[in-house]
């Protein structure tokens, strides 16, 4: 057996997110080894000769392979993307039953390989199943994170870069709260180059710009819907938001991402998982940051708080 390098990932769930991961893990030279698990294992296998034969034209020779459960005693990462996803017009959370299950079966597996490293997870309703990850697991909180707001804070950014006609890379703002319906859109300190986006908006006399800013909040906030009502299903920005993740933990980076992290008191909550802005590294989550948020965004991301706190309560009574 070749030993590992230290930074060896382990994917559990070959579906869309999970290859489109793996392709992205590839093309970006994040990990020397990835290994791939899927219920399915013709299709794991099938991904990985695939991916193999694009090892040549990668930056790195991504060592990928087929393995099991046993293979996640050494990885650094493992990251789960498996589950049942949404079908037209279903919500995330409706998927809570089907996915708590998938889970607990998933997470003792990992764990009963000798597993210490860092969960990443991604599969929805992601900040329950990220909640129930760390329980199941008994990992520190550190080291169990969700992909969480990431994909929104994406599309905000991108959405906004559009409309102010800068690369999103230069748009700082982002969602919070929970990775669905009752997601928070940070107006308040959301800037492009450090200038205030209301002193963007005041630029733009005669366009009704407030009314944009709602709409490009919605159009967030229902960008899934619209994905999976057009295609099916989504996957591409998710993969390259797991990635980036996966590139902060790995390579120690201590970046600000929004990701599901556990409150411990920080926004005045405790006991869960939900979309923040924090530093990651190769410990995982090393701080929450509190961003400031305005009075009206505190009660959104309060209610958002609230609704999953309710829909995961059932589980952990
Ligand atoms: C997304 O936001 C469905 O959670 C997935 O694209």
């Amino acid at each position: 057996m070749i030993e590992s390098r230290g930074n060896k990932v382990v994917l559990i769930g070959t579906g869309a997110v999970g290859s489109s991961y793996a392709f992205s893990m590839l093309n970006q030279g994040v990990c020397d080894e990835l290994v791939l698990i899927d219920l399915n294992e013709q299709k794991s296998m099938g991904d990985v000769m695939d991916l193999n034969h694009g090892v040549l034209y990668a930056p790195t020779s991504t060592k990928i392979s087929f393995g099991k459960y046993k293979d996640c005693f050494d990885a650094a990462l493992v990251v789960i993307c498996a589950g049942a996803n949404q079908k037209p017009g279903e919500t995330r959370l409706e998927l809570v039953e089907k996915n708590m299950a998938i889970f607990k079966n998933i997470v003792g597996q990992v764990m009963d390989s000798g597993f210490d490293g860092i969960f990443l997870i991604a599969t929805n309703p992601v900040d329950i199943l990220t909640y129930a990850t760390w329980k199941f697991s008994g990992l520190p909180k550190e080291r169990v994170i969700g992909s969480g707001t990431i994909l929104d804070t994406a599309r905000f950014r991108y959405l906004l870069g559009e409309n102010f006609g800068v690369a999103p890379h230069s748009v700082h703002a982002s969602i919070i709260g929970e990775h669905g319906d009752t997601e928070v859109a940070v107006w308040s300190s959301a800037n492009i180059a450090g200038i205030p986006l209301k002193d963007y908006l005041a630029k733009d006399e005669g366009e009704d710009q407030e009314e944009k800013m709602k709409e490009i909040a919605e159009q967030v906030r229902d960008a899934a819907y619209e994905i999976i009502e057009a295609k099916g299903s989504t996957y591409y920005g998710i993969a390259m938001g797991l990635t980036r993740i996966s590139r902060a933990i790995l390579q120690n980076q201590d970046v600000v991402l929004t990701v599901s992290a556990l409150l411990e008191g920080e926004f005045s909550h405790n006991d869960v998982y939900i979309g923040v802005p924090a530093v990651i590294n190769r410990q995982g989550v090393r701080d929450v940051v509190e961003i400031p948020l305005s009075e009206h965004e505190k009660e959104l991301f309060d209610h958002s708080v609230h609704t999953i706190k309710k829909a995961q309560e059932p589980f952990w009574k």
